[in-house]
């Protein structure tokens, strides 16, 4: 038995939803490069994807047979978090008189190492007021990654309403930012440029496939930005991934960084909210702009009331779903006859893209993706329910794992794939 089969063994007996599994050996040889190249297809094909899942599986309340991996946002509150919000003192937070909002703040800030933290309703919000602080001056311009999420998914929010200009640097297949490519992006002081006014990495690195940031590299952007005087934004939405990831406290991975937004609603299971925090200076300006994009809350303790959960709670269980998505990964890589790839060295977290040919299975991405959506009738055992996944491109898949994915559901999900490739 391999060690992740043990360990997958010793998780069936004490996991919530789990039911027996066995372990799945893989194969060596990793295709990186050909992985990596498939995800920048997908970055450079993102107005096209991910295909969005029919409405049913959109709206559907969740089902026993169901599993679905398209994301972390879909965790749904733990039952803690309900009874949290049932109690929660609450007052008006447009006036600073929610204590809940107060304790889950004051308990960020503490857990980042930032002077202050500001409850926001989403990552959307979260960056976009982030920039829209550092990017106060008119004719900001703000330098990020060429397959970061604020530049891919998010509107071009801080175009759309910010009227900041994005200029997009090289991302490595690590989800680092080349380096050379930021410093020569960085604007001199000349009346025919905009005025760089923030620098982003994104950690964990969602369209790399949750690849980690360390703090080697962090510190190395930092040291890059001071020396600029030019200040550093994190879009930390898995920035507890990470951390998780790498056995470090979150506020190491934001030594030298100015702002940093993270998520509670994702693999954290909160229903609602980010957290962006930074310097006093930073927070106050952020709470004026919050209040301008409409996300001044009043009586919003019944939503950081679960946030706080997702903090001290949920936060330190992430590298259980990180060695689900491992083994998934292995899974796939060993179904490589049949047309599947992965590569597990690359999969850090708990997102896994995997690769499908369909010179070899007669699927493309897209059509494996519409078969595993639909149940499998002639199958009674748990390999016959839904899964839910998206594709990024002709051939590439996305799963996430997360809080209310279990090993019985990856092992399923290895079952039926290998079932519909044969
Ligand atoms: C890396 C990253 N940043 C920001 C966001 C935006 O978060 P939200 O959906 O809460 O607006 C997401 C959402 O998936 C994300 O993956």
């Amino acid at each position: 038995m391999t060690w992740h089969g043990k360990l997958l063994a010793q998780f069936s007996r004490t996991w919530r939803y789990s039911s027996g599994a066995k372990a799945i050996h893989c194969r060596g040889h990793h295709t990186v490069s050909r992985l990596a190249a498939d995800i920048a297809r997908a970055a450079t094909s993102a107005h096209q994807y991910p295909r969005r899942q029919a409405m049913s599986s959109m709206t559907s309340p969740s089902s026993a047979r169901r599993v679905d991996l398209r994301s972390d946002t879909v965790t749904e509150p733990t039952e803690d978090m309900r009874q949290a919000m049932l109690s929660a003192p609450v007052g008006d937070d447009v006036y600073g008189d929610d204590p809940s909002v107060d304790k889950l703040q004051k308990t960020a800030a503490k857990m980042f190492g930032m002077e202050k933290a500001l409850f926001v309703p989403s990552g959307t919000m979260g960056n976009l007021i982030s920039l829209m602080v550092h990017g106060w001056q008119r004719g900001s311009e703000v330098l990020l990654g060429d397959r970061c999420h604020i530049l891919e998914y998010e509107q071009g929010g801080i175009a759309q309403v910010a009227g900041i200009h994005p200029r997009a640097v090289k991302t490595l297949a690590d989800g680092r930012l080349d380096l050379d490519d930021l410093r020569s992006k960085v604007r001199a002081d000349d009346v025919h440029y905009p005025v760089t006014s923030a620098i982003c990495l994104e950690n964990t690195h969602n369209l790399c496939g949750g690849r980690v940031l360390k703090p080697d590299f962090i510190a190395e952007t930092s040291k890059v930005a001071k020396s600029l005087g030019i200040p550093l934004h994190v879009d930390g939405a898995r920035i507890f991934n990470a951390a998780a990831a790498l056995h470090v406290p979150v506020s190491e991975l934001l030594v030298g960084v100015d702002s940093v937004s993270v998520c509670l609603s994702k693999g954290l299971a909160a229903p609602v909210g980010s957290v962006i925090a930074g310097s006093e200076e930073f927070i106050r300006k952020a709470i004026r702009v919050r209040k301008l994009l409409g996300g001044g809350l009043r009586q919003a303790g019944v939503l950081a009331a679960p946030g706080l959960i997702a903090l001290e709670v949920m936060s330190k269980r992430l590298h259980k779903d990180h060695i689900l998505a491992k083994h998934l990964s292995e899974g796939c890589h060993s179904m490589k006859e049949l047309g599947l790839d992965s590569n597990p060295e690359v999969t850090e977290t708990n997102i896994v893209f995997f690769t499908v040919d369909k010179a070899v299975c007669g699927y493309s991405a897209g059509e494996l993706v519409d078969i595993l959506d639909k149940e499998d009738p002639s199958v009674a055992d748990e390999s016959g329910k839904r899964f839910l996944l998206l594709a990024f491109s002709d051939t590439l898949i996305r799963a996430i794992v997360h809080y209310q994915i279990g090993p019985a559901d990856i092992e399923a999900f290895l079952v039926r794939l290998r079932r519909t490739l044969s």
